[in-house]
């Protein structure tokens, strides 16, 4: 409550000729047992007043009832003033939350952002680490378009490369002309098998080798089938028409994949880089660094840059042969993005085993003098692991994201049916339902813990309709809207009398959601948005169970709490879609 803290400044300046700041003013609910909303905190002012804690708060209880209309009564215990604040501003504020359109929506702050999330590799399909960084990524961009920027969604996809000529070649040789179309098999799914198979088919090769004498080392080096995968990359660099052929149908394939997965998944992009578009770019600004002294050439022909003044080592930007590594192509990437759009703020959505390359990366394009290097930023997320035993993979060491979608909708159905939630329902909305319930309660779960932290993901726990959790969010917001089904609302023409603290505090919880997500956009954390959709779904139970609504005392307080429950689901509803969550009409 702003206007509180700015008013008690200016009476410690009126009062006592003394300027304070904001900050040194402590506002704090009022406890329980006083009677009051808000209580300032009057002990560190009697410095000033030179007086009593209690006179000093008299005093200042005072000088706020007079100047504000908003504040009805005040008492002082000891150094805490406890003020009431008159049931018009509760009300005013209500109407405010139902009447505005986009309520929480900033103004466009005229700030550009870009943010980049997924960029996956095109040689296997999305797994776990993926579905946190998609989740992520798009909730960040959904909460920094509220906060007012203007947001460019876009994926780097990495679709080149030796790990790619991988699959494409154990394709050839053992594929026998199978295509999606020909197996059903999804595209990403079939590209990925094939990876799996170049890995195993190598390993045979090796282990013959090693059988005939040859050191593990030189066995990896001269099995037939890496080598040929490295004339398949020369080919490739060489613009061989056959292979890029082949490259371009495989790719294909993994892209119609991938864009199921982001379907259901509900992310999305504005923007595509592809890392074979961008790679040569990279080796430009190598020379570009050459020139200007930034980067030195060794011996052999290598190029490096030295970065032990700033406590890192050398660190590798082009190799001996000439081929590029991959912070070559994110230099190229980083120049063409904002070539493209010329952003204020560049942000990276990537795992933190990756925080070295970032730190490298972003103090490079500062050494070679990049006006924009300073708006590039890391958002870094910890792994997420699963309880042991849970969902191994087909190849037995990473979860796959689709397989990880359709064990969320079976756990959904499950829980959902056991509570005998959806007798009445069509198949085809049960679906729908425990697909929005499934994802509900994977996007709440891994978007609740700060993006920083390392989690373990509970499938059963994530689904409690009863736990901190989506469904029971989506779950409020559906009681809500049966409720408000069963009543027509005309709206409040006249004030209620007397509010309860219940529905005081579901008001003030309410009207700090613009703040919120401010908090959430300034620290580019969706957990923020996730636990206040739950304190806002717990204290609207709390309300719901106190106080009956369709029964209310009189025609008045049942349209006040109508109208209360209104807010309560627009501003749930808005809030979990921040987080790429949607809230079921019914459940
Ligand atoms: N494709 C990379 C990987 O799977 C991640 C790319 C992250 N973005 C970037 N600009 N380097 O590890």
């Amino acid at each position: 409550m702003n206007f509180i803290t700015d008013a008690a400044v200016k009476a410690v300046k009126t009062l006592y000729q003394t300027d304070i700041n904001p900050f040194d003013v402590s506002l704090q609910e009022t406890r329980k047992e006083f009677e009051g909303q808000v209580t300032i905190v009057t002990f560190p002012f009697t410095r000033f007043s030179k007086k009593s804690p209690e006179q000093t708060g008299a005093e200042i209880g005072e000088y706020l009832k007079n100047e504000l209309s908003e504040v009805s009564t005040f008492n002082v215990i000891k150094g805490f003033l406890n003020i009431s604040i008159s049931n018009s501003y509760w009300i005013d504020q209500l109407n405010n939350v139902i009447a505005s359109n986009d309520f929480a929506v900033s103004k466009p702050n005229g700030k550009k952002v870009m943010v980049e999330y997924s960029s996956p590799n095109t040689n296997k399909p999305l797994h776990l680490g993926h579905v946190r960084n998609n989740l992520l990524g798009y909730s960040v961009t959904q909460i920094l378009e509220a906060a007012g920027y203007e947001v460019i969604k876009a994926n780097l996809v990495n679709d080149r490369g030796i790990h790619i000529c991988k699959s494409m070649l154990a394709w050839q040789k053992f594929g026998n002309g199978e295509t999606p179309e020909s197996t059903g098999e999804k595209g990403d799914h079939l590209v990925g098998k094939y990876y799996v198979i170049f890995d195993k088919e190598y390993k045979k090769q090796i282990d013959e080798l090693k059988l005939a004498g040859q050191s593990e080392e030189d066995a990896k080096k001269n099995a037939p089938l890496i080598k040929e995968a490295q004339e398949m990359l020369l080919k490739w660099e060489a613009g061989d028409d056959k292979v890029i052929d082949l490259w371009q149908t495989m790719n294909g394939w993994v892209y119609g994949g991938f864009a199921e997965t982001y379907e259901k998944m509900g992310v999305a992009f504005d923007q595509y880089y592809y890392e074979s578009n961008t790679y040569l770019l990279g080796k430009d600004i190598v020379e570009e660094g050459l020139a200007s002294g930034v980067f030195f050439k060794k011996d052999d022909g290598s190029v490096w840059i030295d970065l032990t003044n700033e406590g890192l080592d050398q660190k590798l930007v082009l190799r001996a042969d000439g081929t590029s590594v991959y912070i070559t192509q994110d230099m190229g990437t980083a120049q063409l993005k904002y070539d493209d759009y010329h952003m204020d703020e560049s942000i990276y959505v990537v795992g933190n085993e990756q925080d070295y390359h970032f730190k490298v990366l972003f103090l490079i394009l500062q050494k070679l003098g990049k006006s924009w290097a300073k708006g590039l930023y890391h958002l870094s997320y910890g792994m997420v692991d699963l309880p042991s035993g849970k969902m191994k993979s087909r190849e037995g060491t990473v979860v796959d994201a689709d397989d990880l979608i359709a064990e969320m909708e079976a756990t959904a159905k499950e829980q959902t049916e056991a509570l005998g939630k959806t007798n009445d329902f069509s198949e085809e909305e049960k679906e729908e339902l425990y697909h929005i319930i499934g994802m509900g309660a994977l996007k709440y779960f891994l978007l609740k813990v700060d993006p920083k932290k390392r989690l373990l993901f509970d499938p059963n726990e994530s689904v409690d309709f009863q736990g901190h959790t989506g469904p029971f969010i989506q779950y409020t917001h559906a009681r809500i809207k049966s409720v408000l089904n069963r009543a027509t609302i005309t709206g409040i023409d006249a004030e209620p009398s007397d509010l309860a603290s219940e529905e005081r505090d579901l008001i003030l919880l309410l009207t700090q959601f613009p703040d919120i997500i401010k908090q959430a956009a300034t620290a580019y954390n969706p957990g923020l948005v996730a636990n206040y959709a739950y304190e806002l779904a717990k204290n609207y139970n709390k309300f719901y169970h106190e106080h009956s609504i369709l029964q209310a005392e009189d025609e008045l307080i049942k349209q006040f709490r109508l109208q209360l429950s209104a807010a309560s689901a627009k501003v749930i509803s808005r809030a979990m879609g921040l987080l790429g969550i949607l809230v079921p009409e019914r459940m």
